[in-house]
């Protein structure tokens, strides 16, 4: 396994589209195993191959605590949803930001698993809000494309004016909200 170099927003390799997986093979369960590492490394709770500067549609996420629990979702569709939720989000991406997002509540997703036979998960709440924000990502779309203009405008200033943060600076901010990075 090898860890991979997580993009940063403001790259515009971020706002890029992944194209579908066409056959699930050694290639593809290798990305997996790698997107799970740098997932866990990182402390994050999901992570999409975009992400990492791969276009495909492939996402990783694991919600346990103790950190043993993934699940991989190869070209996932969302089929079905329902409801409203709105949920404070961080992304791995956009480092230090946390802000609120609404989402639906409750979604099925059909997939193809890593051994490329078709699967489908229910997922609602915290699980259901980072399924939707990983397929965004597939996508080229980032959580803060939903917050305003104005906020979007003074968060890519601060960022393309950030030089080097220092790993206890990134854990104090990190520890300052419940959110999950996702
Ligand atoms: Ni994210």
């Amino acid at each position: 396994m090898a860890r991979l170099l997580i993009l940063e927003y403001p790259d515009p390799r971020l706002g890029l589209a992944a194209a579908p997986v066409t056959e699930v093979d050694d290639e593809i369960r290798t990305l997996v195993s790698d997107m799970l590492e740098t997932m866990y490394v990182a402390s994050g709770i999901g992570l999409a191959a975009t992400q990492v500067n791969v276009l495909k549609r492939v996402l990783v996420i694991d919600m346990s605590e103790t950190r043993n629990e993934p699940y991989c979702l190869i070209n996932p569709e969302i089929v079905f949803a329902e409801g409203k939720i709105s949920t404070e989000e961080g992304c791995l991406s956009v480092p230090e930001v946390y802000d609120y997002v609404e989402r639906a509540e409750r979604i099925k997703v059909e997939f193809l698993d890593r051994n490329g036979e078709p699967a489908e998960l229910e997922a609602e709440e915290l699980l259901a809000v980072c399924v939707q924000h990983e397929i965004d990502h597939l996508d080229g779309k980032l959580f803060v494309d939903y917050l305003s203009e104005l906020k979007r405008q003074r968060l890519k200033k601060k960022a393309l004016k950030k030089t080097r943060r220092t790993p206890s600076e990134a854990t104090r901010s990190r520890q300052s909200t419940s959110a999950r990075l996702i």
